[in-house]
Formats: C-alpha cells, structure tokens, sequence
C-alpha cells in the first residue's frame, strides 16, 4: 500500500472521525499542541484495551492509536491488562461506566477474554477484537487484524529460501497457546515448512511431537497445540532464552553448526538469537521474527536477526477507527473474510504483511514513513 493511498485512508478516516464525534455529542476539543492526547470527557465513545505494556509492540499500537485518535481532534482511553484477564474485564467494565458505544479489544488470553466481551455486548457496547481473536463467544461483533497465517508462510519461506542441500537443523519456537494468533501464525509456517521437512531439507531438532507429524501436511488445531505446548515462549524473552538454551544443552554438536531457527516475533527472536549466538557449536543461523520493532530492525542492520514480518500498525489502528465509526453511525464496518472463533463467524478484515530484511528495509520502513532514519545506526 504506497505511502500516499495510507495517507489517504487515514486522512478520510480521520476527518469523518471529527463529523461523527461532533455528530455523537462528543465535542472534539481541538487537539492541543502538546503530543499527549487531550484529557478524556465525560463522553467518551471508543475505549481501546491492549495487552501488556512489557512489549515494544504494544506501546507502538498506544503511539499509533493516539496519533490517530489526536489527529481527529478526540479523546480515547487506552488502557493496559499487565498480561491479566482479571485486569483486562475490569478495563472493560470501567470502560463500560464511562459510557463508551464501542471497546476494541485485544484479548491477553483469547478464550478467558469472551466473559468481557459479555459484560460489554450486555451493556449494548460494540465489541472490536484488535490483532487477535476473542474466541468461545458470539459476543464479538467484528475483528481487524493482519493475515496471521501469511505471517507464518512468510517466515517458513524466509528459512527454505535460505536452506540447500538435505539435514538442515531445524529449531521450532512458537507463541502463547493463550494466543489465538500463535496457531494462525504456526499454521502459516507449516504450510511452507512440512513438505522441506518431509523431503529432508529440515530436520526437526527440538520437539518430539512436530516430528511425529512430520509427514501430515494439514495439522487440527489439537495436534497444533501440542507442538506448541513443547515449544511455546509465552511471548515472553525470558521463557524464550531458557527455552533454547535448554534445546543447546539437549542438542549434541550435529544438531548444531548452520542452524534454521522459526522464531514467532521479534521479542522472542532477539532473546533466542542472542542464546544461539553464544554457542560455540552454531556456525551460522537464519532467525525469523515478526512485527518490525526497532530493536529488531536495528537486529537486522547488524546481521543478528535475518528477517521480520512488518504489520503496518497504522492500517490496524485506521480499520478499528473506521469500524468504530461505522457503528457510531449506526452502519456496519467493511467484511473481506471471516474468522471462525469457536462459535461464530466473526466478521472481518484482515490486511496485508509485507517481509522485511537487510534487502528492503530502507525501503520497507524509512521511505514508507514508518520509522525515521535517526532510530538506526548502519542503515544500508
Ligand atoms: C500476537 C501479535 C504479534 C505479537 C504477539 C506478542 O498476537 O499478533 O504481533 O507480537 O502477539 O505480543
């Protein structure tokens, strides 16, 4: 999508925000100088409720929600779960009692989060499922989020680009089971990988289970699970550290040397990359990641990451902006696909993703306008 048509999109996004706020009664106080978002009012129409504050993604959606909602001259409310779905409902329910017509959620843990989505379609609040999906109930009325299972195809396409010859050594990481997201995301990367697994380009050095399963092509989402029950990180660097240091430990010095590694963001690749780094019997590693954060990016520029996936953000924070308006007009967002969440098809869109390596990332993100130049050093 060309910097100009985003400019485009949120522009008219964004100017249609003003008209319907002043429209709700909500009357937008004009954005003033500072940077921080104008003090919320009384009459608050959309609340944002994300996940932790523990990862430079997250803060990147805050940023980017709050220039969005700044841009528009109108207040928000974004508040944090601290990775708590005890928190994340009673963020929902405060957001309720200051009369908010619609929530955007995205859920810490996907199935704890419908008994909030409850509260919320029970107090006739719209409900938006944010990145990742509310699963369990039909007390989710639309979802905006990239294409995750994309994600995982582009990350299992960087690592066969990069793979010759037969016995490659092959470490598995994958996301919390808590995740929706981490099945689409593993789903997406064995697409791409089993059949290089299967004709011994990869071999499988870190779970028992995807060995056993080496030769199916299609996983349900049960045997998913159990691979990423032996592999997962939590999303958290440090369960993702100990988690392969623990696989080196286990592994003998053939299972090492030219090493491909699935990491599933770039939070837990950075942690993994600096553990595989460390080891005398890795000669050389090819590490995914996702989401293009700055410390990754700079990762990348140096040689320590190979690859990221980026979600423009902005696209994210524009579709829930032009959702949200849709229901305070009374209309209904924009359907490309649905997502089966467990008990209904949930309406939604999903955007692209592109692939970000040493190759592209000036382009992919300095003359996109999605970081400035003066974040990096050694910029290509
Ligand atoms: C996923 C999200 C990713 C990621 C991860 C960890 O659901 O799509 O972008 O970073 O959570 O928070």
């Amino acid at each position: 999508m060309s910097k100009k048509s985003i400019l485009y999109s949120l522009v008219s996004v964004l100017f249609v925000a003003a008209l319907v706020l002043s429209a709700c009664g909500a009357t937008p106080t004009p954005a003033p100088e500072a940077t921080e978002p104008a003090a919320p009012t009384e009459e608050l129409s959309v609340g944002v409720v994300l996940p932790t504050k523990n990862e430079p993604r997250w803060i990147q959606d805050e940023t980017r929600f709050n220039d969005a909602f700044a841009a528009a001259g109108y207040d928000v409310q974004i508040l944090f779960s601290d990775g708590d779905s005890a928190k994340e409902r009673n963020n929902v329910q405060a957001l309720i009692n200051q009369g908010v017509k619609v929530i955007v959620i995205c859920p810490h843990d996907a199935t704890a989060a419908a008994a909030a989505a409850a509260d919320a379609r029970a107090a006739g609040v719209k409900v938006i499922s944010y990145d990742r999906l509310i699963r369990d109930t039909d007390a989710v009325d639309y979802y905006v989020t990239f294409d995750s299972v994309s994600v995982g195809e582009a990350q299992g396409q960087y690592l066969v680009d990069k793979a010759s010859g037969t016995g490659n050594p092959l470490y598995l990481y994958a996301g919390a089971a808590t995740d929706n997201n981490a099945f689409l995301f593993f789903e997406g990367a064995w697409n791409v990988l089993q059949p290089k697994i299967a004709d011994g380009t990869f071999v499988i050095k870190n779970s028992s289970r995807a060995e056993g399963l080496q030769d199916k092509a299609t996983l349900t989402r049960d045997e998913m699970g159990q691979i990423i029950g032996q592999v997962t990180t939590e999303w958290q660097f440090d369960v993702a550290k100990n988690l392969a240091e623990a696989n080196l430990t286990a592994a003998s010095a053939a299972d090492k040397g030219d090493v491909f590694i699935l990491a599933p963001n770039d939070g837990t690749a950075r942690a993994i990359a600096d553990v595989f780094a460390a080891d005398a019997d890795v000669t050389s590693y090819v590490v995914t990641g996702q989401d293009a954060e700055i410390p990754s990016v700079q990762y990348i520029i140096d040689g320590k990451q190979s690859m990221t996936v980026l979600k423009d953000v902005r696209t994210l924070v524009g579709d829930a902006i032009a959702a949200s308006i849709a229901y305070l007009t009374g209309g209904t967002p924009e359907e490309t696909a649905t997502y089966n969440n467990g008990v209904i098809d949930v309406p939604a869109k999903p955007s692209e993703v592109v692939t970000v390596d040493q190759s592209n990332v000036v382009e992919a993100l300095i003359d996109s306008g999605y970081y400035d130049a003066s974040e990096f050093t050694g910029l290509p």
